[in-house]
């Protein structure tokens, strides 16, 4: 009798366990995970954080991924090292966004002799062989540099002189080689642009901050100045705090703050006036570069280079509409 109400019980618990089983959808098991090894630059700005956020999103258990996100905290030889371990640990795919262009030949090809597919985001690498890298997923930073200049160029068509102070990003990467490619060609076509100043900001609201203060306090007189061109919205903020702590004004009839990204932020300094003009840079590249990933394991050749598609904002075109909808 005993034996017969166990049987009973089992066959319940059973039922219950099948039952249940069917109304979860189906999780992917362990062992069918996709791995993929990740190198981020680090968290210098809002952009990037956004960027982070976004992968990490997408590329969870659920959707079938295991992650392996390294953090290179600015320092390129953090991403070789973490890539030789990505190669160690025999992942499946690589993901790098990588800090500056040149110096990545060698780790590449160790990558691509184990077999291992690389996806580049964001930024581009300098290689004297293409076929190290599958796919590339990001912006075209030259073309969102010549939207500011043409700006530029279009709001200042009747001065006499334009003074220009530039703040450009992190050195060698490949935002700040198309963005300041974008203003050297600029400078060169209109004769009546002067650059007055050059700094590198590293993409950060502390550096920038610190270079401004210090090419501000090296002046006998303060100079006059129209136009701040800031590679990101970060160096734009420390760019307007400086500037502000030495009684310049940021906006109509002061200096033009221009900056890249336009992230809530930027769009909230831009609606009050304090940025002219940013220009889009889109961090949310999570679900592009899984669609590669996606085209592949489907035993399909995914496309080489995908910009993503971007606009620029002035003080007229911020809406309500425009910063609820902003998810960076
Ligand atoms: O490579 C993209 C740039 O890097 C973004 O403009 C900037 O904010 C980031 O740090």
């Amino acid at each position: 009798m005993k034996r017969k109400a166990a049987a009973v019980l089992m066959l319940i618990l059973y039922t219950v366990f099948v039952f249940a089983g069917c109304n979860k959808p189906e999780e992917p098991k362990k062992d069918d995970l996709i791995v993929i090894g990740m190198s981020q630059v680090g968290a210098e700005s809002d952009w990037r954080q956004a960027d982070t956020a976004s992968m990490k999103s997408v590329f969870t258990e659920a959707n079938g991924y295991r992650l392996l996100f390294e953090d290179a905290r600015q320092d390129q030889e953090n991403q070789f090292v973490a890539i030789r371990r990505f190669i160690q640990q025999r992942v499946d795919y690589i993901v790098v966004m990588p800090i500056t262009e040149d110096g990545w030949d060698a780790v590449l090809k160790e990558a691509k002799d184990a077999g291992i597919p690389v996806i580049l985001v964001d930024r581009m690498v300098n290689v004297k062989d293409d076929n190290l890298i599958t796919a590339h997923v990001g912006s075209d930073f030259y073309a969102e540099g010549k939207k500011a200049t043409d700006w530029m160029k279009k709001k200042y068509a009747s001065a006499e002189e334009l003074n220009i102070v530039h703040i450009q990003g992190t050195k060698g990467s490949t935002a700040q080689i198309g963005r300041t490619s974008a203003l050297d060609d600029a400078l060169k076509a209109n004769n009546t642009w002067k650059l007055q100043a050059r700094m590198d900001g590293d993409f950060t609201e502390a550096k920038t901050y610190e270079v401004m203060k210090e090419y501000l306090s090296n002046r006998e007189t303060l100079p006059k100045i129209d136009v701040v061109y800031c590679e990101n919205d970060n160096s734009a903020y420390g760019a307007i705090k400086a500037l502000e702590s030495f009684g310049y004004t940021c906006g109509k009839n002061g200096v033009s703050i221009v900056s890249f990204d336009a992230t809530y932020n930027a769009l909230v300094y831009c609606q009050k006036g304090k940025i002219a003009l940013t220009v889009e840079c889109n961090p949310l590249l999570g679900p592009l570069v899984e669609s590669v990933i996606r085209t592949m394991e489907e035993g399909k050749v995914p496309e080489k280079n995908r910009y993503v598609e971007e606009s620029a904002f002035e003080p007229e075109n911020i809406t309500e509409d425009l910063l609820a909808s902003r998810k960076y």
